[in-house]
């Protein structure tokens, strides 16, 4: 098939190069010029594991282009653009512009979005520009993305009649995954819902975490582990930490809550996730000045190991390593952090080039990313006190000090 990809951001440029790998036509569209020459000259723009090799695998089936004009003979044109909150409401403008310019160009392909919508976007944008459109909403990973759009859970499809939904489940029928057919609203909520689920989950075990402070022998570990055995908990995302990021929960939990009052409807839960995870920079804080032993961090040389949102990925948006980072610093702490692939430019705070001068150069050490490769940092630190907010290491030495652990 002839498949154009409006938006190569993480999700965009994951999507388009595993539908090319699976023997489509992809037309990738930026509006980012940069971006465009690196991707034709085979330069992957983000990190994530495995994407390089794609790219070079796939370069013969994908054109990367910043005008729109190569769509014109698309069957299929995925949107996968930025839905940002503005004053925590969804700002759709992105969609819009992708949709209405497209659109100019070719008017009978089906137009899927897979950029998070709330419900309605799709039936709003197609009577405005007549065109159809079916909603497929994504639930790609960061650090996993390629795996994720391969082998998805389920694959959901929102459309406004058969065939262009036949069409959809046609473009992922390679995936094998469970089909869920239904109409363009179903669609569009199923991703809020499935988000702020998992943010919930997250939020709901670093609540015990903080109680698990409080009682002395107990680890939110082995709460999770145990709990996570049952079925109908099940293991995932319920590892205690600093919070949840990244791109797309903090916009959509803001998101859904807004489009919930605008509707008459408290979405009490997610409000509450939410309230919980920005106490955890606070919680943070307190558990760095206690591990201290003074209330007051100024001069107090504070090295963080990770600054992007998650391991795995170089993103840093909306990451709770930053928010915690800039906050050290507001404690007029000196500040020096390392991350293996997210860069962050700050006058107020030294980047080192290694893990190891990170901690050479600290009086205290904070794990704040879940990179695999930090867990083997311990030998290097002696006897300096590490605080571990991500809970990667699993030993009882006496100078880690982590979240969710209450002193025995
Ligand atoms: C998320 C959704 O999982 C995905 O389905 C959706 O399409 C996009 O948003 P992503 O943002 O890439 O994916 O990362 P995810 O792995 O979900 O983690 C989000 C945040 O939660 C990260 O900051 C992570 O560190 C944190 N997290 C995750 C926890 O603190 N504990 C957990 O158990 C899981």
């Amino acid at each position: 098939m002839r498949i154009g990809v409006i938006g190569l951001g993480y999700v965009g440029l994951v999507t388009a190069l595993v539908l090319a790998n699976q023997g489509n036509d992809i037309i990738g569209i930026d509006s980012d010029k940069k971006k465009i020459g690196m991707l034709s000259s085979g330069k992957a723009t983000i990190y994530e594991p495995g994407l390089d090799d794609l790219l070079l695998k796939v370069s013969s089936r994908i054109i990367f282009s910043d005008d729109y004009g190569p769509l014109a003979d698309a069957e299929a044109i995925f949107v996968i653009v930025p839905t940002p909150v503005s004053n925590d409401r969804i700002d759709l403008s992105y969609v819009r512009s992708a949709l209405g310019a497209a659109s100019k160009i070719n008017k009978s392909a089906t137009f899927i979005i897979k950029s998070t919508a709330v419900p309605g976007t799709a039936e709003k944008f197609s009577a405005e520009f007549g065109i159809k459109i079916v909603s497929n909403p994504e639930f790609t990973k960061e650090g996993t993305g390629i795996q994720d759009t391969e082998h998805p859970n389920r694959v959901v499809i929102g459309s406004p009649d058969e065939a262009s939904g036949d069409l959809v489940e046609a473009i992922w029928s390679f995936t094998r995954s469970p089909v869920i057919r239904t109409n363009n609203k179903n669609a569009e909520l199923t991703k809020y819902a499935s988000n702020a689920f998992l943010a919930t989950k997250i939020s709901f075990i670093n609540e015990i975490a903080n109680l698990c402070e409080k009682i002395p022998g107990c680890d939110v570990e082995v709460i999770a582990k145990a709990m996570g055995l049952d079925e109908r908990i099940g293991p995932h995302f319920l590892k205690a930490g600093l919070g949840w990021g990244g791109s797309c929960f903090p916009k959509d939990t803001k998101a859904i809550v807004t489009f919930a009052k605008d509707l008459g409807e408290q979405q009490n839960i997610i409000e509450s996730a939410v309230r919980v995870n920005d106490g955890r920079i606070d919680r943070a804080v307190s558990l760095v000045k206690k591990v201290w032993g003074k209330g007051d961090l100024s001069n107090v040389r504070v090295g963080m190991l990770g600054v992007a949102f998650k391991g795995d990925t170089d993103d840093i948006r909306d990451s709770q390593a930053v928010k915690l980072m800039h906050r050290l610093v507001q404690e007029n702490a000196k500040v020096g952090v390392y991350d293996p692939k997210a860069k962050v430019a700050d006058s107020s705070i030294t980047v080192y080039a290694s893990k190891e001068d990170c901690v050479k150069n600290s009086d205290i050490i904070l794990v704040t990313t879940d990179w695999k490769d930090f867990s083997r940092i311990y030998e290097t630190v002696g006897d300096k006190p590490i605080v571990d907010t991500r809970r990667i290491f699993t030993s009882d030495r006496r100078n880690i000090f982590s979240i969710g652990k209450g002193e025995a």
